[in-house]
């Protein structure tokens, strides 16, 4: 049977699995102090498996909000269960949820090497409308010439 899906709003008790997400889950983790402060600053989405007796986190947006824009900072599923269309329903979530808070458009920034979340974001509607050249550091994992990489930007008016 296929598990239920659910999304709800992360509280700081939350802290110790999404720490475990992002050291298993994200090829460029966050970390612990970067974590917290998402956790305490910012608007953060949690998505889970099961039914109430058991609920396992497996997904964690976190996005900023100034003025009428809001910025996706993270998303992250669990590898175990990707291609499942758990990040696309944590995107709607954070979509519905700051459109009703006056938000008029999302912003997020992508490696250009990551193919699979520029993907995800095109097929719900964002558009690519910038390039930042250089913009992360790569790690020894994925090396290129200059040892960096460009930021794509990408934006949704709702
Ligand atoms: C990017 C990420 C969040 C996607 O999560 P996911 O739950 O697997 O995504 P979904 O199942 O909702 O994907 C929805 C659609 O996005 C696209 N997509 C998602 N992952 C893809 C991949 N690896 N390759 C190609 N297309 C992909 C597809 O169009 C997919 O629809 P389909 O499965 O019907 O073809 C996940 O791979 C992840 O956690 N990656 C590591 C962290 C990261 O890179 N985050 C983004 C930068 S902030």
């Amino acid at each position: 049977m296929i598990p239920a899906v659910s999304i709800r709003l992360a509280t700081e008790s939350d802290l110790c699995v999404i720490l475990q997400l992002d050291a298993l889950s994200n090829p460029h983790p966050w970390g612990a102090n970067l974590v917290v402060d998402a956790l305490q600053t910012r608007q953060n989405w949690v998505v889970e498996l099961g039914d109430a007796t058991q609920k396992m986190i497996v997904g964690w947006l976190t996005a900023s909000m100034v003025l009428d824009q809001s910025e996706l900072e993270l998303i992250v599923v669990d590898y175990s269960v990707r291609r499942q269309g758990l990040a696309r329903k944590l995107i709607m979530v954070w979509s519905e949820a700051v459109a009703q808070q006056g938000v008029s458009e999302l912003l997020l920034e992508v490696r250009e090497s990551n193919q699979g979340a520029i993907s995800l974001y095109e097929s719900l509607g964002f558009e690519l409308v910038g390039r930042r050249k250089n913009y992360y550091q790569i790690d020894k994992k994925g090396q290129t010439a200059q040892g960096h990489e460009a930021a794509c930007l990408f934006t949704r008016k709702m």
